[in-house]
């Protein structure tokens, strides 16, 4: 054996040795919510979600009501308590609608769950395995920031709709999708100096490193005030940028949510989508409230972005902001929070190329959200 070969091995096995948390995507994300038979709707009309499966009183679930609906490879739970107490209606009354459960897709539940609280995960549910006629999916879960929790989903030896305790939910009204693919970073708020806590917590405890991009870095200005980085795990599927607040002349949006979230919690979800102009129209159609940048964003974007393969005509029709990296470009946009509370919302968007996640529009972009933080009376 050559010594490159040698070299090469052993830098696998280090690779094999680090990878300890091996993730295969985001299984599903889990909203807590008031009302998630209108909430599920909202996500069908709105959004294009198809339903998938259910789970309450018609299947032996006294205690609350789940409907799972899924896009491409994005999967949604919204869940409602049917009774009083509870860790559902307690979460609810805190937080407002918003996101329990970051679920990920592995190959070995147990394992996870042993290799994350041995380096100091806190426990949120030991390994325990659930089945039916349609086979068996082992679940294990440790805490994240806030209240917020990541479920380890173990689904090789299921066949089911989703997993043991749900039922097909197949309604008539199924309205059709709007093109979104695939989760492509979800992003958290943390409190004041957290977030180097927390990205040590990805970086220790699940194996993340910090993913090497020109938004690493503090971004504050005079209209920012938010610091931000970005934890990535092993092959790339799973990116979970981090904000904290930084002092800034105004209150920053991160500290509204803070406070409105009563903590720290999922900011926004990024669903990535092959032609942003398509989906973008179709949801606006629908609905969906985006942000808006000044039209004046569109009289130089292209000195600062170069050539792009759209034309720039419906991208400013949309509001739909450019950006680029040393690798390429992305387009993308954001929702108005989608619920009562100023919390969560979504970001549409499309990479050719840029690995980013659009620190360019990020000045335009606050802008934008403080005029809507000033109609709130909460700047
Ligand atoms: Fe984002």
């Amino acid at each position: 054996m050559s010594q490159d070969t040698t070299s090469l091995k052993l830098n696998k096995e280090v690779e094999a040795a680090e990878d300890f948390l091996p993730l295969l995507g985001t299984d599903y994300v889990e909203l807590y919510v008031g009302n998630a038979k209108q909430a599920a709707h909202y996500y069908q009309a709105a959004w294009g979600f198809q339903p998938i499966a259910y789970s309450g009183l018609e299947t032996g679930i006294k205690d609350r009501v789940s409907y799972v609906l899924q896009q491409d490879k994005i999967r949604l739970v919204l869940t409602s308590p049917l009774q009083q107490g509870g860790e559902v209606n307690r979460h609810i009354e805190k937080h407002g609608d918003g996101v329990k459960v970051v679920a990920l897709w592995v190959d070995n539940a147990k394992q996870s769950y042993l290799e994350t609280t041995k380096r100091g995960a806190k426990s949120y549910m030991e390994p325990k395995t659930i089945k039916d006629d349609q086979g068996e999916v082992v679940l294990s879960g440790i805490h994240t920031y806030g209240e917020t929790i990541h479920i380890f989903v173990e689904r090789s030896n299921y066949k089911g709709v989703f997993m043991p305790g749900f039922k097909p939910w197949n309604p008539e009204y199924k309205p059709t999708e709007v093109g979104l693919k695939y989760i492509d970073h979800m992003v958290g708020n943390v409190g004041w100096n957290e977030m180097g806590k927390w990205c040590g917590f990805y970086a220790k405890v699940m194996g993340f490193a910090q993913l090497v991009s020109f938004d690493d870095k503090d971004i504050s200005t005079d209209y920012t005030a938010l610091m931000s980085k970005v934890m990535s795990n092993g092959n790339g599927r799973i990116k979970f940028p981090i904000n904290e607040p930084a002092e800034g002349k105004k209150k920053s949006q991160i500290e509204e949510y803070i406070e409105f979230y009563n903590g720290a919690g999922v900011q926004h979800i990024a669903l990535a989508t092959d032609n942003i102009i398509e989906t973008v129209k179709a949801l606006k159609k629908r609905g969906v409230e985006f942000l808006h940048v000044p039209e004046s964003y569109y009289d130089t974007v292209l000195d600062r972005v170069g050539e792009i393969d759209e034309k720039l005509e419906p991208l400013k029709e949309l509001g739909i902001l450019i950006d680029r990296d040393d690798e390429g470009y992305l387009l993308q946009l954001f929702t108005k929070p989608v619920l009562d509370r100023p919390t969560m919302f979504f970001e549409i968007i499309q990479r050719k190329g840029a690995k980013s996640f659009g620190k360019g529009n990020f000045k335009a972009l606050f802008e934008a959200i403080e005029r809507e933080q000033e109609m709130r009376g909460t700047l």
